[in-house]
Order: C-alpha cells, then sequence, then structure tokens
C-alpha cells in the first residue's frame, strides 16, 4: 500500500509503500529534499520530524535521535517506513544550514 508524503520545508510530494523506508521511496522517484547520506542510519542527515501521519521505526541510533527527539516524532527517513499519509519536516538540513561559520 502507497501513502502520500509531504516534505513541508520543499512543498514536495511523492508516494511511498510501506515496504520502502521515507527516504529510499523519495531517491527511487528521483525526488528531493530530504538529505541523502548512508542510507542506513549511520550518518544522521537525513533526519526529519513527523508533523502528521504515522510511521513505522526501525532501531535508530541514540547517537542520532535521542529518546526526547524520538517521543516528538523525529525519526531518520532511512529507518522509518510510512503507514498513513505522513507531512514530514527535514531538520538535519536545517541544522547544518544554520550552523555558524568555523
Ligand atoms: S541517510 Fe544516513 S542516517 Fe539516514
Amino acid at each position: 500500500m502507497k501513502h502520500q508524503i509531504c516534505i513541508q520545508d520543499s512543498g514536495e510530494h511523492y508516494a511511498c509503500g510501506e515496504h520502502k523506508s521515507l527516504l529510499l521511496g523519495m531517491v527511487a522517484l528521483g525526488k528531493k529534499g530530504i538529505p541523502v547520506g548512508c542510507r542506513s542510519g549511520g550518518c544522521g542527515v537525513c533526519k526529519v520530524q513527523v508533523l502528521a501521519g504515522q510511521v513505522q521505526t526501525q532501531v535508530m541510533s541514540r547517537a542520532h535521535v535521542s529518546a526526547g527527539e524520538q517521543a516528538q516524532g523525529v525519526v531518520l527517513a532511512c529507518r522509518a517506513s510510512p503507514r498513513s499519509d505522513v507531512t514530514l519536516s527535514v531538520i538535519g538540513q536545517l541544522r547544518k544550514r544554520f550552523k555558524p561559520p568555523g
């Protein structure tokens, strides 16, 4: 079953199957919006916050997603699959963009 994913920051929409991660579903359709890194939970650049909808997550490293963050819907997009239509906001990229120089 496919669900509609909406990336709030870019306004991008795409359909993602339940067997695919949010990240790979986006990549498979040639869409952009979520930063793509290792694709296996190791780098943390694909970090997003689920604003609406349900996702199923695999084990995520506490180095990238704290228990507190996870409680607020923060997930690694390469470790989360949709279980309903999902609206998300990119976190990893924003942190980088606003990081002070040096
Ligand atoms: S792409 Fe590296 S943690 Fe998701």
